[in-house]
């Protein structure tokens, strides 16, 4: 793994935030760094920010919020260039979601004490690919990437201060970010070990294969996010109930995010990778099979996997979860066609192990795998998880923990943020850290455990919550750490 040395031990003493993504997994770093004193976030509600000694400049947070990524394209780089999608709806889009969006109007039954993939979850599934790929190339080609603006209006919106920290921010190309780094036993399982790893020198065990992602949401995902944003890049607040809320939450029905990752794994290392959309992005230099740099350098990647949320009124979270995963084996003629379902999620199966003892438990009945014929992906006890995800963890379960502390202060796991990734006894055994992890409940309510209650439920979005964890860096120390080696 990769990152262990980006830790800045000097602020990792004070407030520096860890997020070791997966128990074996890479980890992302959010590290505070030099301050530059008050913050204009400051609200009626929200009022004193975190002290913090020095006193150095700091930019607006506009600036940092919307900018398109950590580093510019080279002088005479001519290939394609991200842009932030940020001119967010002001109003909510006109017309009923539920007669918009044929997924809403399905048959399908969140309630049911058993699920089995059919025909419905099928149709499910597959209506809000054909949304999602709406005015997209059915080949996702590197010159175009994943587009925003489709038939001259903006469909999809991206999250602000995503390219704020130089570590693991949005790069040039695609604006992907640098996430989970996977081994070869994610892509096809340990004991089965076809995939040749062409790395020098590699096992097949400790070779690290980094993603690079890009989320966004479409306009009624988007008028949330405008809400909670704003012009001026600090976040926006409500009181509902005598309760402190993050405005424009929780995100109207008719919201879609979509969401694709690429891993820098080839079809050589993972065959089933054959003939996947290859995208160039601007990703760490590869020092060793498991050691990757800071410097970075436009190389391939390649589409490994595509991730869906949409809200659901009817899902006992509110939103409903799928993954796609590219499956180069099958005959069909183009990428799109090759991104094959894995599954959908509607909650984290609280009345399951490890939630309760194995004895007193329900099947899962809140995740429905599909049939698939490469390795199948899934998550802790057959919960729904990705290709490159946490096989520890599920979907929901990590996205459960979309909360932040109020008052843009920095957010440590466990101390005032619930941990949302490998928790030592993650998935291995009945606990609180585990019940509470895959415990169903859904916005406004306090994170399961009961131990983060001044913490700001951001209503499952961890892109906001990246969003937030940055903006309280910026908020408390101004600059990000510079990535050393
Ligand atoms: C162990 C943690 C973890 C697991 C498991 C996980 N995610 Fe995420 N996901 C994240 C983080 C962190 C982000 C925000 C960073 C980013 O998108 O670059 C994110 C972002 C997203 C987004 C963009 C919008 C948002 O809510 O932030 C979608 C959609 C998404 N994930 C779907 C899924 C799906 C579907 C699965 C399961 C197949 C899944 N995720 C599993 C951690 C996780």
């Amino acid at each position: 793994m990769f990152n262990p040395h980006f830790m800045n031990k000097r602020r990792l003493t004070k407030a520096a935030f860890f997020l070791a993504i997966g128990a074996m997994g890479t980890a992302m770093i959010i590290t505070p760094a030099c301050d530059g004193g008050g913050s204009d976030a400051k609200t009626e509600e929200q009022p004193a920010a975190e002290e913090s000694e020095a006193t150095m400049e700091k930019p607006p947070a506009s600036e940092l919020a919307f900018r398109n990524a950590v580093g510019d394209p080279p002088p005479g780089w001519a290939g394609p260039v991200f842009e932030l999608s940020h001119n967010y709806p002001t109003s909510l889009p006109e017309g009923n979601p539920q007669e918009m969006f044929p997924w809403l109007q399905m048959d399908v039954d969140f309630d049911s004490d058993e699920v089995q993939w059919n025909a419905q979850w099928e149709e499910y599934i597959q209506s809000i690919k054909d949304y999602v790929g709406q005015g997209q190339d059915p080949n996702l080609p590197n010159a175009l990437g994943f587009q925003t603006n489709i038939g001259g209006n903006t469909m999809w919106y991206h999250i602000p201060w995503m390219a704020y920290d130089p570590k693991t921010g949005r790069e040039f190309t695609h604006g992907t970010t640098n996430e989970r780094t996977a081994h070869i036993s994610d892509f096809v399982g340990s004991g089965l070990m076809h995939g040749v790893n062409s790395i020098a020198g590699a096992t097949s065990e400790e070779a690290g294969f980094e993603t690079w992602a890009v989320g966004c949401y479409n306009d009624f995902g988007g008028y949330a996010v405008g809400q909670a944003w704003g012009q001026s890049g600090t976040p926006n607040y409500t009181t509902e109930g005598g309760q402190v809320e993050v405005k424009g939450l929780p995100f109207p029905e008719g919201t879609v995010v979509v969401k694709v990752l690429f891993t820098t794994a080839t079809p050589e290392d993972v065959p089933y990778l054959e003939g996947s959309a290859q995208w160039e992005v601007n990703r760490h230099v590869q020092l060793s099979p498991s050691k990757y740099s800071c410097e970075r350098a436009v190389a391939p990647v390649y589409l490994v996997q595509m991730d869906v949320a949409v809200v659901d009124h009817r899902s006992p979270t509110n939103w409903v979860f799928g993954t796609f995963a590219y499956n180069g084996t099958i005959d069909a003629g183009t990428v799109w066609d090759r991104m094959v379902p894995v599954g959908l999620q509607w909650g984290m199966d609280g009345q399951s192990w490890p939630a309760v003892p194995k004895e007193n438990e329900m099947p899962i009945h809140e995740s429905v795998l599909a049939p698939i014929n490469i390795y199948e992906h899934d998550g802790c006890y057959k919960r729904l998880a990705g290709p490159v995800d946490n096989k520890q963890s599920s979907c929901m379960s990590c996205h459960g923990g979309a909360f932040v502390p109020p008052n843009g202060q920095i957010g440590t796991m466990g101390t005032n943020i619930p941990p949302i990734f490998g928790f030592p006894t993650l998935c291995k055994e009945v606990d609180e850290a585990n019940s509470a992890y895959f415990t169903t409940y859904k916005w406004p309510e306090k994170y399961p455990s009961g131990q983060y209650n001044d913490a700001l439920n951001l209503d499952f979005s961890l892109q906001m919550w990246v969003a937030f964890l940055q903006y309280a860096n910026w908020n408390v120390n101004g600059q990000p750490d510079p990535c050393t080696d």
